[in-house]
């Protein structure tokens, strides 16, 4: 046999323990953020067509969601709410007794060490279905602003532990932060979607949050997908404003955009593993195209291997299941 010099990678691959102790990336269910769409009313549990395994919930039915989120030991959540009422400015999201703000409340009753996240929108509010404020067509910046910081003054009085915003209007972070400050809540983290595309992948969220747009689209503010470069500009404006965490959104179609974050700023950086995202898999896995674990899990992990030190995903019950609890 002839002595030929060449690498042997599979020397570190033969058993199962070499194979763990040279892991690089840990999938662990402290990554993992829950997203929980809470609606206005009594007995209401949806199922999402386009998203199975996920609901609609009234508080009534709240409980049982969170007792089995903190029971499987996830340690956050991020609520959506679907209003009653939906106007032109969106009301409900600043309401002292809008639909988030009582589940905020009813959560943080319920689980005081649930770190809960209140998305900080106006999409699901407005009847035109646009994240902002509404004129001659066009959605305005400056006018939003005003209403976002309102929105966002109105979680943290009802306790949310993190805000976070996804309008994607210019100068939100600064805006939030301001308002924030000045109502007492300087303590209050800003986990900012700070790089979000206009996706096809959000879909079946817009199902579940009743936020489709009732007229054009959303990409006048924001991305466009075939843009790199634009990331890292939106990403350094919103850590000059004073941003706590940064989110790329969606994830799977953008993990170079996660790894380019990673490498150019030091927050905490979260990517968003969207509904299309889940509902691809979900509907693979119903026909049994697919391993649903295996598939879920290497995902998750790329995520990681990314960049992403967090992730929002709707898998993260099943993840959570999977993995055991350990590491
Ligand atoms: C609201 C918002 C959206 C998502 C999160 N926050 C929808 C949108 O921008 O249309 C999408 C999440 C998902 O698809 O899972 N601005
Ligand atoms: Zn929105």
């Amino acid at each position: 046999m002839m002595n030929l010099q060449f690498s042997r990678h599979r020397r570190l691959r033969h058993t199962e323990t070499l194979r763990r102790m040279v892991k690089e990336t840990s999938l662990h269910v402290d990554d993992f953020i829950y997203p929980i769409f809470v609606a206005e009313g009594d007995n209401i549990k949806n199922p999402i067509a386009s998203m199975p395994g996920v609901f609609q919930f009234s508080l009534d039915h709240l409980g049982e969601e969170l007792d089995e989120v903190v029971r499987l030991g996830i340690p956050s959540v991020i609520l959506f709410g679907i209003p009653h009422e939906k106007d032109a400015i969106g009301s409900q999201a600043f309401h002292d007794h809008g639909i988030v703000q009582e589940a905020i409340r009813f959560a943080k009753d319920r689980h005081p060490d649930l770190m809960v996240i209140a998305d900080t929108c106006l999409c699901e509010y407005t009847d035109h279905g646009h994240c902002g404020v509404i004129e001659n067509g066009k959605v305005l910046n400056d006018p939003t602003l005003d209403l976002l910081a309102r929105t966002a003054v109105a979680q943290a009085k009802a306790g949310a532990d993190i805000i976070a915003p996804s309008n994607m209007m210019d100068g939100f972070v600064a805006a939030i932060r301001y308002g924030l400050d000045e109502a007492g809540y300087e303590h209050i983290p800003i986990m900012s979607y700070a790089v979000k595309y206009a996706s096809a992948y959000y879909g079946p969220f817009r199902d579940a949050a009743n936020s489709t747009p009732q007229f054009g689209d959303r990409k006048t503010y924001q991305m466009d997908p075939a843009n790199r470069l634009e990331a890292m500009r939106e990403a350094a404006s919103d850590v000059e404003e004073g941003a706590d965490f940064l989110i790329v959104k969606p994830a799977l179609s953008y993990l170079d955009i996660v790894r380019d974050v990673k490498n150019n700023f030091v927050l905490p950086l979260v990517a968003y593993n969207v509904s299309g995202e889940y509902a691809m898999i979900k509907a693979a896995a119903a026909n049994g195209w697919i391993d649903e674990e295996r598939i879920v899990l290497e995902t998750l992990t790329s995520m990681k291997r990314a960049g992403a030190d967090l992730i929002m995903t709707y898998h993260a019950k099943d993840a959570a299941k999977w993995l055991g609890g350990a590491k």
